[in-house]
């Protein structure tokens, strides 16, 4: 059975790729036309995280590349080439998409939905009736900010914190109906945030928490020396905690209760890739692919004030006088929403799959610190320097 993949070149693509290349001989790699050499970025990644030299080596003769453009209809491939390409497939796996959390709706609905519409025609072209393996996110569960989430829910009556998670219920929904039309299975899987402990790398694709970082990091760049600095601890004696004196404060909406799921990349494509090896209902299977114990929201808090240099105090409402920098990490609300979130995703589908080799590792503030920052942290100032030897063999 031959598997096509886009978002290959992706910070879980990648990660996907890896574990699709362990069970298969080659894979077609659905390329973002016009981004780059497919095959290098993807040498350079299994490089720089330790794979062996054979491996890569091989890696040219194992995928077959074909540039698409997700937003135009047959992936702006010729009628022919469409055609060949959808017959060739027992598979197509769906990761390309825009995480851009506050992206332009139509831009985003351009990519995640109508790149989702694009690829179904794929799957519904192809004369072997390829399984659609689609990535989602658990965030489709939108702005319900407590309670649990599960796996068969898919509807927008709480609104959504960002246009991203709009987009990507969107394409849900676009999915159940494809399904229903077409009499035929799909696979959703709904990871929750992605990281990784892998240190950042100019060649390597950033993950949410790291553009969150350098979000903060911009705007109290952008602020300016006359931010107000804070003396140490917050309100409630965590906050600032450990931190040095001089420190600029932001109240930030957030629950002090609250907790985030992340999920290590890897272990998440590990959990997909096994999810896949089922036989499918029929119509469609959602998996919420999360991690087993939340992280609480003032352990992300501390993560931040350690990486940006920053105390932060979490706060019950929207202040009414902000500062310049409060105004400036405002002008993100649909990121920091999630420090006010105290919901849990359900995976009794997963678990009841697999059982306790389901179950991660911790991610705590030790491995989410490896993730983010290779060196020291650095209080302020430029972003961080990636180390000049890559510790890849850790990731063999
Ligand atoms: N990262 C997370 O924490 C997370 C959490 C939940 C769900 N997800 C979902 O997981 C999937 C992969 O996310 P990711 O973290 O791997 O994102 P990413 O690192 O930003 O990678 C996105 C991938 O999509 C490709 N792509 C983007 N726009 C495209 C277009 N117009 N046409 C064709 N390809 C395009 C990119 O190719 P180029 O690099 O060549 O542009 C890249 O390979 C997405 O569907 C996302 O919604 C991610």
């Amino acid at each position: 059975m031959h598997v096509a993949l886009t978002g290959a070149t992706g910070f879980l693509g990648l990660r996907l790729l890896r574990r699709l290349l362990g069970t298969h001989r080659s894979v077609t790699v659905l390329a973002h036309a016009g981004s780059g050499d497919a095959v290098h970025r993807i040498s350079r990644f299994f490089e720089l995280t330790g794979a062996p030299e054979p491996f890569v080596a091989e890696l040219p003769g194992r995928l077959r590349v074909v540039e698409t453009e997700l937003e135009q209809p047959g992936l702006g491939l010729s009628r022919r080439a469409f055609q060949e390409l959808a017959d060739g497939l027992g598979a197509i796996w769906h990761s390309a998409g825009s995480i851009n959390l506050e992206g332009d709706l139509p831009e985003l609905r351009r990519t995640n939905v109508e790149g989702t519409r694009h690829v179904l025609e794929l799957a519904a072209a192809g004369r072997h009736r390829p399984v659609l393996h689609h990535v989602s996110t658990a965030f489709v569960a939108g702005s319900r900010r407590e309670g649990v989430a599960y796996e068969d829910e898919l509807d927008d009556a709480n609104g959504f914190e960002n246009t991203y998670e709009r987009s990507k219920y969107e394409a849900e929904v676009l999915i159940h109906a494809w399904s229903r039309q077409h009499r035929r299975p799909v696979v959703v899987l709904r990871p929750s945030i992605l990281v990784t402990d892998l240190p950042p790398h100019p060649e390597l694709p950033s993950h949410p928490l790291q553009v969150i970082e350098r979000i903060l990091r911009d705007a109290r760049r952008a602020a300016g020396p006359g931010s107000p600095a804070s003396d140490g601890a917050g309100s409630d004696g965590l906050h600032g905690a450990g931190l040095p004196h001089g420190r600029p404060r932001v109240r930030i909406v957030g629950h002090p209760h609250g907790r985030l799921n992340l999920m290590q990349v890897e272990h998440a494509a590990e959990v997909m890739v096994r999810l896949a090896g089922r036989t499918p209902s029929g119509g469609v299977d959602t998996y919420h692919v999360v991690h087993d114990r939340d992280v609480p929201v003032p352990t992300i808090v501390t993560l931040l004030e350690r990486l940006v240099g920053l105390s932060i105090d979490l706060v019950a409402t929207k202040p009414d006088d902000l500062s310049a920098l409060e105004a400036l990490v405002d002008f993100y609300p649909g990121l920091t929403a999630y420090l006010a979130h105290c919901r849990r995703f359900d995976d009794t589908r997963v678990r009841a799959l697999f059982g306790p080799s389901a179950a991660s590792r911790p991610v705590d503030l030790d491995y989410l610190l490896c993730g983010l920052l290779p060196r020291n942290p650095v209080p302020a100032g430029p972003s961080p320097t990636p180390t000049a030897a890559f510790p890849s063999a850790r990731y063999a």
